[in-house]
């Protein structure tokens, strides 16, 4: 990345001192992670949110819905910034308000609202979270989606699993013993979510058709082309990927359970992963004893978590000395405090 923008953004973050906090999920570019005060998956990164609270401005360099996550964590004194409003997720405009509330509809016309306990993946929009708060259900990220759905079926008989299906129907079939066909896909687009009454009084999962554009892009394969071409690969993948997928790998996990079993590997090994390349690659530069290899040979950055560069960094950073607070991320309080409800319920599982 150029120098010069390197000696700003560090000079930006010296002048500010402690009255920014700059959080920085692991998909991140590297020109930017390396100004992150922290790193983490989803998970972590909602946990350490808060954990400044004397600093004003927390600079979010990861994606729209982690941003507002951020704002309903912290104090209302907290300002969350995102350097590029661009950077969203597909995965979480798959699933929009106004669709929600049709499926509860639909759910309640069929008689199984009052079974039904929503569980909606990080990746969704504050007012998704909202809702869901709204009916006593629960956010939970790649790392906590069996304790999650523990806590979920502990309250009702069926979840609704926003907005990620194969997040949901790995978790259901791989971790907790359901079967392919406990599960049905609800369609946004299709009349009734695509579904008969029948089909939802005997589903115990009704995934929401939404699917991560990045990790959506491996198939069963890339695996079995890694497996013949590298003897002994360990292939390992990230729960967003295809159900059969998941099924060939190995070992699954969130970002963070990635880094953790690639550090812990012994030396001369070799893995297949199977997330976003920033993160394949910086592990792959981090390890040079072990063969990590990015799993399917397409190129797969996150777009949108790459729309956060050094010169968005940059301009936010040195705003912010100028006293000047561009790309506030707030989310308003009615929908934050049922939110919250959510986002609080998965910080106390187990
Ligand atoms: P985790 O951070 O939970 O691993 O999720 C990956 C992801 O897709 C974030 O958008
Ligand atoms: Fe969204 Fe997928 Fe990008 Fe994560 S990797 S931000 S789920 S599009």
């Amino acid at each position: 990345s150029d120098p010069a923008l390197v000696e700003r953004a560090r000079a930006a973050k010296a002048a500010l001192g402690d009255s920014v906090f700059v959080l920085g999920h692991h998909y991140q570019r590297d020109e930017v992670i390396q100004f992150a005060d922290v790193t983490g998956d989803s998970f972590k990164l909602a946990q350490k949110a808060a954990a400044r609270p004397e600093a004003p401005y927390i600079v979010f360099c990861g994606v729209h819905f982690m941003a507002e996550s951020a704002d309903i964590l912290t104090a209302p004194h907290q300002k969350v910034i995102l350097p590029d409003l661009g950077a969203g997720c597909s995965m979480a405009d798959m699933a929009t308000f106004d669709q929600v509330e049709e499926c509860w509809d639909v759910l309640e016309d069929a008689g199984v609202a009052d079974d039904v306990v929503p569980v909606t993946y990080m990746n969704s929009s504050a007012d998704i979270k909202g809702f869901v708060g709204r009916h006593g259900g629960v956010v939970c990220t790649s790392s906590n989606a069996k304790r999650a759905l523990d806590w979920a079926y502990s309250k009702g008989k069926k979840v609704l699993f926003l907005p990620d299906q194969h997040l949901g129907r790995n978790t259901a079939v791989l971790e907790m013993g359901f079967s392919l066909d406990d599960c049905v896909v609800y369609s946004p687009h299709r009349r009734e979510g695509g579904l008969t009454h029948e089909q939802l009084r005997d589903a115990r999962m009704i995934l929401w058709r939404g699917h991560c554009s990045v990790h959506g892009r491996f198939t069963k394969e890339s695996v079995d082309e890694v497996r013949a071409r590298v003897p002994g690969v360990n292939v390992l993948v990230h729960p967003e990927c295809r159900h059969e997928v998941v099924t060939a790998a190995d070992q699954i996990g969130s970002t963070e359970y990635i880094i953790k079993a690639i550090e812990a590997a012994d030396p001369g090994t070799s893995w297949a992963v199977g997330t976003e390349l920033n993160l394949v690659r910086r592990l792959a530069n981090a390890h040079p004893d072990k063969n990590v290899m990015f799993l399917d040979k397409t190129v797969c950055y996150c777009s949108t978590m790459n729309r956060i560069d050094l010169p968005h960094l940059v301009w936010s950073l040195e705003s912010l000395v100028r006293g000047e607070v561009e790309n506030v991320i707030t989310v308003d309080e009615d929908t934050a405090r049922n939110a919250r409800a959510a986002l609080d319920q998965m910080l106390a599982l187990p």
